[in-house]
């Protein structure tokens, strides 16, 4: 008999990412396999992502489109997965391709889930946990170079910002036994990778009870010392609790990588405070003071909303001035999405024309474009270690990877090996990448 086959396709955030390696850990035990072939699947899984409408049409859009799928293969089983199972719950099943709709803390239970779908009915599991964690299961590494992981180690959120769907979908904040986090880093540096991802919503709350000791500043300490040639990065921070410890904590581990993603959203202290940020323009500056001066080679990237509920047009240019104050290296820019049930939606009026978000959130994108540009060109002449990642798209003579900074690094190829340390001098650049030579 041959082994069943389950196809994964994942929208969104890391986390989503991570979740589906999570769920193909859960399919392995009941001897699916995973597979890059729709065409073969016996279980096709969406894992969806609700943080914005957008995000839900492209989903909506696919699920039309596997209509046809089934038509071929009347066995096929078609599940949603992640926040948008969440969010809709069985609502979604009068989309007829979906048979089973399982929530971001359910994946347990997809075993029983499946079963149940076979028998010829819809299943779904929606009950979100304050507990769950997925602590001690190995996740099958997908869409994978052998070089980068993610790990989760916190999962949901309680910061409840008005404009934000996750606290709904994702649940209550808990972090990961650091035991098993550990454990998992020390396992994929012996198997190769040289670079792992800490992922939660708001990484700088990690926080494990039963040993009380153990915050961020030093899971991230412990997971350093496991190799020097093993890169950490993290994501997400939020700027309310960064603190100067875990500066310091990146400041004196070489391979803790000199890269914080510090999401903004915006410029202006009365749209944070209607954002409910919890913190201050002033707040979010000295921030970038702290790191600045801490960790002086520190990149700093962040996400910007464009047109939150009743932002004025001297909102929008405190966020144009704060970009250029902070000079970000790098932005993930969005339009305001109303979500349906968050504080905004019920209490605020999404009153920004969609004319007016649109030229805003132009005007957001044209001066990243600029920052980016002159951050790169400020690396020209410099040294940087990159770790190889892969051969570049663009010519087989050469390769890329990225610098501690994670700005991607293009140079020739003279032999070396994916998942080694190169020293490479920054000769010229694009808005997008950094290109160079190596040296001895
Ligand atoms: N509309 C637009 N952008 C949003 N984000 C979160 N919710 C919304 C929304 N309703 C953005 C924020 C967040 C990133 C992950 O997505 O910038 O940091
Ligand atoms: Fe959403 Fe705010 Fe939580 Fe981030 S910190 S997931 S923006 S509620």
């Amino acid at each position: 008999m041959s082994t069943k086959k389950v196809f994964i396709e994942t929208y969104g955030c890391q986390m989503n990412f991570s979740d589906s390696e999570i769920v193909g850990s859960i399919m392995k035990s009941i001897d699916y396999e995973v597979t890059t072939d729709i065409n073969q699947a016996n279980v096709i899984f969406l894992n969806t992502c609700s943080i914005r409408d957008n995000a839900e049409q492209k989903v909506n859009r696919r699920l039309r489109e596997l209509r046809s799928y089934k038509k071929k293969n009347p066995d096929l089983k078609i599940g949603l997965l992640g926040c948008m199972a969440e969010r809709l719950k069985e609502q979604i099943f009068n989309e007829e391709a979906v048979d089973l709709i399982v929530g971001p803390d359910a994946y347990r239970d997809l075993p029983n889930l499946l079963n149940v779908a076979e028998s010829g009915q819809k299943a779904a599991n929606v009950i979100l946990s304050e507990e769950e964690t997925y602590a001690e299961i190995e996740p099958v590494r997908l869409d994978n170079n052998g070089i980068s992981a993610f790990i989760s180690i916190m999962r949901g959120c309680e910061n409840f910002c008005t404009y934000c769907v996750v606290p709904y979908t994702r649940g209550k904040e808990r972090s990961r036994d650091p035991q098993t986090i550990i454990t998992e880093a020390k396992d994929l540096f012996d198997k190769g990778y040289r670079e792992i991802t800490l992922l939660g919503q708001n990484v700088n709350s990690y926080h494990w009870n039963e040993d009380s000791d153990m915050n961020f500043s030093r899971l991230l300490e412990h997971i350093a010392l496991i190799n020097p040639l093993l890169r950490v990065r993290f994501a997400t921070s939020h700027p309310k609790d960064i603190s100067d410890e875990l500066l310091y904590t990146i400041a004196k581990h070489e391979n803790i990588c000199k890269a914080i993603h510090l999401p903004v959203q915006s410029g202006s202290s009365d749209v944070l405070k209607k954002m409910n940020r919890k913190y201050t323009r002033e707040w979010y500056m000295n921030r970038i003071e702290a790191i600045k001066t801490i960790i002086p080679d520190c990149a700093v990237s962040t996400d910007i909303i464009a047109g939150f509920c009743d932002e004025t047009e001297e909102n929008h240019q405190d966020t144009l001035s704060l970009m250029k104050w902070v000079g970000f290296d790098y932005a993930f820019m969005f339009k305001y999405s109303e979500r349906p049930d968050t504080v905004a939606a019920k209490r605020f009026d999404d009153n920004v024309e969609e004319s007016v978000k649109s030229r805003r959130l132009d005007e957001i994108i044209e001066l990243q474009k600029e920052l980016s540009a002159i951050s790169n060109k400020k690396d020209v002449g410099k040294f940087f270690k990159v770790l190889i990642e892969g051969v570049s798209k663009r010519s087989s003579q050469k390769l890329f990877g990225r610098n501690s900074q994670n700005k991607v690094v293009v140079f020739p190829n003279h032999e070396f090996k994916v998942g080694d340390y190169v020293n490479v001098k920054i000769t010229n650049c694009t808005s997008a990448t950094l290109i160079g030579e190596t040296i001895e």
